[in-house]
């Protein structure tokens, strides 16, 4: 259910009509405003955020975590899968994702035996009967598996769960070394979403990435996948590479609209050399300023609104009758490390495979990063966990917030203290004092008054019942939700350069 009751569907589809008339403006927004609120911050993929989850949380505390949840009776939760699958034939110097880069297939045959080993270890501990909602291969490059090793470890995975009938079953490919036999392959199986990389067509810019993909190519598999069944396709693009500007990057657009993906996802360029060193072989002189990107965000943004799609936030559009744009108008919309989703509201994440994360009723917890410690803790039947946390009563309530604001773009007090009380019925917190007699206003009188200047910059608009985003806030919405966040001012040394969509931290435009 949604944390606020704020907006009706008709609201939401003149939010939407708000934002396609601010992005009609030539002068979307003043420089000064650009670079007050052109920060390094969180995407929000998680509340509080990977960097300050701890090695304190260990493998036999979340077996505990494990064991109380399969047993809790109220626990009826439904799982969504998510499976790492790292490697990749050649390294994109952009790469910001947990990649292991090898030409050698036995790397990953000897993977998959783990993934088994993993899975088994997890099996024992999950109450295998709840659904799985949501099941999705992500890397890495899961097409760099043959069509054969494919079949074989989803077969596993599908005869462990309990697969929804109409769960969601995606999965991210490279159009480069994806083939027919892979499709083929995935549509029997049951997978339904695909996830195609692009970032951009223009040849300097692919060179200067190392990613040769020609257009012909991409166009071809989204054909096939369409013909065989798959119902919706996504395109990875990204914004902020060498030698891209407002031009080159429009005409990038306008070859996507062809292929009329169901969903589009314009990822900011996470510049983060001191994670990902090898972004360094890509001359810094030819990256856009942060003036620059921003214009090809206006550009494309204006591109897709024409077309018809509709933006959900942060960096992700849908076209409208997408689950994606529905969610949206029904505030049902979530988030998390998989970006935006329809599915994973009410669900358990079960993540499986190096740098995994799992979301567990109240914690978090993500699996060791490289391959020879996730071996050595599986050889000694041991969860791969590297790190955790456990949510306190602030962190939920700061959760529920920032969720609301990301995904909903509104925040209703009454909705909250709902919401959160729902939450406490769940997590059995119903003696906490703070839960049960939840008041916003007094609780963030602080937020409230550093909201203040936002408001007068014209990102959100405060109502009798609570705060909404404006269609430019929308754009800024993590500096909005970053004014929640009890932990942004002390990260721990630990950082987390795993996961692509939240390097710590990327710049918020
Ligand atoms: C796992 S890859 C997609 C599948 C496949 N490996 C491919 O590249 O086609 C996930 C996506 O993360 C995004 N990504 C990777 N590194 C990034 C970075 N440094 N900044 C922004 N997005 C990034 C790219 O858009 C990429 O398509
Ligand atoms: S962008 Fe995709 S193909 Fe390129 S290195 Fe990263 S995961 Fe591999």
């Amino acid at each position: 259910m949604p944390a606020n009751s704020l907006n009706t569907l008709a609201n939401q589809q003149a939010r939407q009509a708000d934002f396609a008339t601010l992005f009609q403006q030539a002068t979307v927004v003043p420089n000064a405003l650009l670079q007050r609120y052109n920060l390094t911050g969180p995407r929000y993929t998680s509340y509080p955020t990977a960097p300050i989850w701890n090695e304190a949380f260990s493998a036999p505390q979340l077996a505990t975590i494990l064991g109380q949840s399969k047993t809790q009776d109220a626990n009826t939760q439904p799982y969504s899968v998510y499976v790492h699958l790292p490697f990749c034939e050649n390294r994109c110097l952009f790469c910001g994702c947990n990649v292991v880069i090898t030409q050698q297939k036995q790397h990953a045959e000897k993977y998959l035996i783990y993934l088994e080993k993993e899975l088994a270890l997890m099996a024992e501990k999950l109450d295998l009967s709840r659904p799985v909602t949501q099941f999705h291969y992500g890397g890495g490059t899961p097409t760099y598996l043959t069509p054969e090793q494919l079949d074989q470890i989803t077969t596993l995975f599908f005869n462990t769960f309990n697969l929804a009938l109409d769960a969601e079953i995606a999965v991210e490919v490279d159009p480069r070394v994806t083939t027919v036999e892979h499709l083929q392959t995935l549509a029997k199986l049951g997978f339904n979403r695909i996830s195609l990389g692009v970032q951009d067509f223009n040849p300097q810019t692919q060179e200067a990435i190392n990613r040769i993909q020609p257009f012909e190519q991409t166009q071809a598999l989204v054909e096939q996948a369409r013909s065989l069944g798959f119902k919706g396709v996504n395109i990875d693009l990204i914004y902020g590479l060498p030698f891209q500007t407002p031009e080159t990057f429009k005409h990038t657009i306008e070859q996507v609209l062809q292929l009329k993906p169901d969903r589009l996802a314009l990822y900011n360029y996470a510049y983060i050399p001191w994670m990902a060193p090898w972004q360094k072989q890509m001359p810094e002189s030819a990256l856009p300023s942060g003036e620059m990107k921003y214009a090809i965000f206006c550009q494309s943004t204006q591109q897709f609104l024409q077309a018809g799609y509709q933006y959900i936030g942060m960096d992700h559009f849908a076209l409208p009758a997408d689950e994606l744009s529905v969610a949206w108008e029904t505030e049902t919309l979530n988030r998390n490390f998989m970006g935006y989703t329809t599915r994973s509201g009410q669900a358990e994440l079960v993540g499986f495979g190096i740098s995994a994360i799992s979301s567990w009723n109240g914690h978090y917890s993500q699996n060791l990063k490289k391959l020879p410690a996730y071996y050595e803790a599986l050889d000694a039947e041991m969860l791969p966990t590297w790190r955790g946390y456990e949510l306190s009563v602030d962190d939920l309530i700061r959760q529920t917030v920032i969720q609301s604001l990301m995904c909903q773009n509104t925040v209703s007090y009454a909705g909250i203290a709902q919401a959160l009380q729902e939450n406490a019925k769940f997590r059995l917190l119903q003696s906490d004092e703070t839960l049960a007699s939840f008041d916003f206003t007094r609780y963030f009188a602080d937020e409230l008054k550093a909201l203040a200047p936002l408001a007068e910059d014209g990102l959100l608009t405060f109502t009798s019942e609570g705060f909404e985003l404006t269609p430019l806030g929308r754009i800024f919405s993590r500096n909005v939700a970053m004014v929640f966040d009890a932990h942004l001012a002390k990260p721990s040394a630990d950082v987390s350069p795993d996961v692509p969509a939240s390097p710590q931290f990327s710049r918020t435009l």
